[in-house]
């Protein structure tokens, strides 16, 4: 269950059946693959389909809603940038990376099956984030330069100079001292470049001008940053029991993070500065932001 609404706005009432739709969506993607041998499955669905908070489809659908478009035209963008999700996670807790053992409130996936397994199991799901954007038939009412670009900017979010590139950032940053440049860099595409991409891919389908998509992108590269500074500083303050993932990992695996850098307050101070920035940014874009207004807010403030 993701928290609370942070504010009034009614988007918190539509959050459940977003989540809803997502699920679907994602529970198809993966049912579809005939001759998925039965164990790699296992762990294909033991991975995407637990307790996430489905941060990144929801802002997908709230970016629909700004755009203008049908939910079921979104549902595979959707469920695309959360199999990426699930698969960065399977990696991300592997031996030779952050080697965590808890995830989603669970043993990690290679825990859970094996390393092998685990490992197939993410190359799996990045491949099937594809298959879903390349065969959705809401999709391919849409113009196909509208799905290529989509396809474009899911590949580049996740790809070298993407996620893939900030986690070999991050990897090369454990027992160094980054200044916070660097760090923002990392953080920026190791995490940030998800987010992004899964507000952004929504408004390809849309009627937006091209001077709103370019004040969505800025909200979009923000918040995608506001989401690692929340996680970081939840690693330090927030308990295992209510992570669902081991508390004290960036420590213990000596990780360059916001709160090493810059302190706990330093931290909180730079989230607060860069959401502030994101809001002046969406405010210009009108009472169909509501949705993106209500999950900035909540990635700001969220708890887990
Ligand atoms: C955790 O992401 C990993 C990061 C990129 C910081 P989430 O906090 O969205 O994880 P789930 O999907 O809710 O488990
Ligand atoms: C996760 O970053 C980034 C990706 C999975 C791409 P972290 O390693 O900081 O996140 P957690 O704390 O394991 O969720
Ligand atoms: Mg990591
Ligand atoms: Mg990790």
């Amino acid at each position: 269950m993701i928290a609370r609404a942070p504010s009034d706005n009614a988007f918190g009432e539509r959050l459940e059946t977003y989540r809803e739709r997502v699920n679907r969506r994602l529970e198809r993607a993966i049912s579809g693959g005939e001759g998925t041998p039965q164990r790699l499955r296992a762990a294909m669905e033991y991975s995407v389909l637990g307790a996430g908070k489905r941060v990144r489809p929801l802002l997908a659908y709230a970016s629909g809603e700004l755009a203008g478009i049908a939910a079921g035209s979104v549902d595979a963008i959707a469920a695309s940038v959360e199999l990426i999700h699930a698969y960065s996670l399977i990696h991300d807790d592997l031996p030779s990376m952050d080697d965590d053992e808890l995830r989603r409130g669970r043993p990690t996936t290679h825990r859970q099956f094996d390393e092998a397994t685990a490992i197939l199991a993410g190359d799996a799901l990045q491949a099937l984030a594809f298959e879903t954007l390349g065969t959705d038939e809401a999709l391919a009412s849409h113009p196909a330069a509208a799905t290529r670009e989509i396809v474009g900017w899911l590949a580049r979010a996740v790809g070298p100079a993407g996620m893939v590139g900030g986690q070999a950032l991050d990897m090369a940053a454990e027992g160094q001292r980054v200044d916070e440049a660097a760090l923002e860099n990392i953080h920026r595409r190791k995490t940030g470049a998800l987010l992004r991409a899964s507000i952004m891919m929504p408004s390809v389908l849309g009627r937006m001008t091209d001077e709103a998509r370019v004040k969505l992108d800025a909200f979009a590269c923000d918040i995608g940053l506001v989401f690692q500074i929340r996680d970081d500083l939840l690693e330090v303050e927030q308990d295992t029991a209510t992570l669902g993932k081991n508390a004290g990992s960036d420590r213990a695996n000596d990780k360059s993070t916001y709160p090493s850098v810059l302190g706990v307050e330093g931290a909180r101070s730079r989230a607060d500065e860069l959401y502030g920035r994101a809001k002046a940014v969406l405010e210009s874009l009108g009472p169909e932001a509501e949705g993106l207004s209500w999950l900035a807010e909540y990635i700001l403030r969220r708890s887990y």
